[in-house]
C-alpha cells in the first residue's frame, strides 16, 4: 500500500527559536501516526541540523529541504547539495516548487538533474508539478502537468520511481485561500496516476503516493485526503502553525 503523507513546507519563514519551538510543539502533541503515515518537515537549511536533532527519536517523523542544487559539487556559491543533505540527515526533498520555477528560472530539465542527484544522494524528492491560472482557464491542465512529470521524471527506471513522491499544486491554489476543489484534485491525481501507470505499469501508479498541496487547512483537509488518488498533502502556511499542522496531520485518518 502506498504511504500517507503529510509534508510542511516552511518556506522562507521563522527564527531558529522559532523553528524550535514549532517542531517540540508538534513533537508535544504525542501523535501517533499509523503504518504507512508519515509526516515530513522542510525546514529552511539553516535549521536542518537542529530539525534533524529533534525529530530522530519520533517514528514517522521525517525531515526535509526545500531544495538542492543541481550540480554535484564545486564552485556554485550559496548553493546546497545533495550529498550535504544527505550528509546531516534530510530524508526528503521538495524539488520543482512553483516558486522555484517561477523566481529561480528553474526548468524541467534542470529539476530532471535535481532529481538525480537526490535520488543518487538517497534523498527522496518530493517533486512538485501544477499548472497556472491560465493554463486552468484554457483547461490545458492535464497538458501541463503531463509535460512536467514527461520531462523531469521519465527517464527515471521504476525502481528509482519507488523514491519519488509527487506532490501537484496547482499555482492558483498557493498561497492564496483559494483551494481546488475536492473534485478538482481528484481529477488531476487521477490524471497524474494513470500517466504513470501508462509509463511504468499499474503497479508503479498504485505505489506511487501524489500529495495535494495549496491552501490545504485544517477544515479541507478530510475532503481533500478522502478522495481515492490525494494520499496527503504539501502544506504551505498551515504548516506554521502547530494546531493546524496537527489537525491536519490527524485528517490522513
Ligand atoms: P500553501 O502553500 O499551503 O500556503 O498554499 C503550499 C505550498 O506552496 O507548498
Amino acid at each position: 500500500m502506498r504511504k500517507k503523507i503529510v509534508a510542511g513546507n516552511w518556506k522562507m519563514n521563522l527564527t531558529l527559536g522559532q523553528a524550535e519551538q514549532l517542531i517540540n510543539d508538534i513533537l508535544q502533541a504525542g501523535l501517533r501516526l499509523k503504518d504507512g503515515q508519515e509526516v515530513v518537515m522542510a525546514t529552511p537549511f539553516p535549521y536542518l541540523l537542529k530539525a534533524k536533532s529533534l525529530l530522530k527519536n519520533t517514528p514517522g517523523f521525517y525531515l526535509g529541504a526545500q531544495n538542492s542544487a543541481s550540480e554535484k559539487s564545486g564552485a556554485y556559491t550559496g548553493e546546497v547539495s545533495a550529498e550535504m543533505l544527505q550528509s546531516v540527515g534530510v530524508d526528503y526533498v521538495i524539488l520543482g516548487h512553483s516558486e522555484r520555477r517561477e523566481y529561480f528560472q528553474e526548468s524541467n530539465a534542470t529539476l530532471a538533474k535535481k532529481i538525480d542527484l537526490a535520488l543518487a544522494n538517497g534523498l527522496k524528492p518530493i517533486f512538485c508539478c501544477g499548472e497556472p491560472l491560465e493554463v486552468r482557464k484554457a483547461e490545458t491542465q492535464n497538458e501541463y502537468v503531463a509535460k512536467q512529470l514527461e520531462e523531469s521524471l521519465y527517464h527515471l527506471t521504476e525502481e528509482q520511481l519507488k523514491n519519488v513522491v509527487i506532490a501537484y499544486e496547482p499555482i492558483w491554489a498557493i498561497g492564496t485561500g483559494l483551494t481546488a476543489s475536492a473534485a478538482q484534485a481528484q481529477d488531476m491525481h487521477a490524471f497524474i496516476r494513470a500517466q504513470i501507470a501508462a509509463k511504468y505499469g499499474r503497479e508503479a501508479a498504485l505505489r506511487t503516493s501524489i500529495l495535494y498541496g495549496g491552501s490545504a487547512k485544517p477544515s479541507n483537509a478530510e475532503e481533500l485526503f478522502a478522495c481515492p488518488d490525494v494520499d496527503g498533502g504539501l502544506i504551505g502556511g498551515a504548516s506554521l502553525v502547530a494546531a493546524d499542522f496537527l489537525a491536519i496531520i490527524q485528517k490522513l485518518g
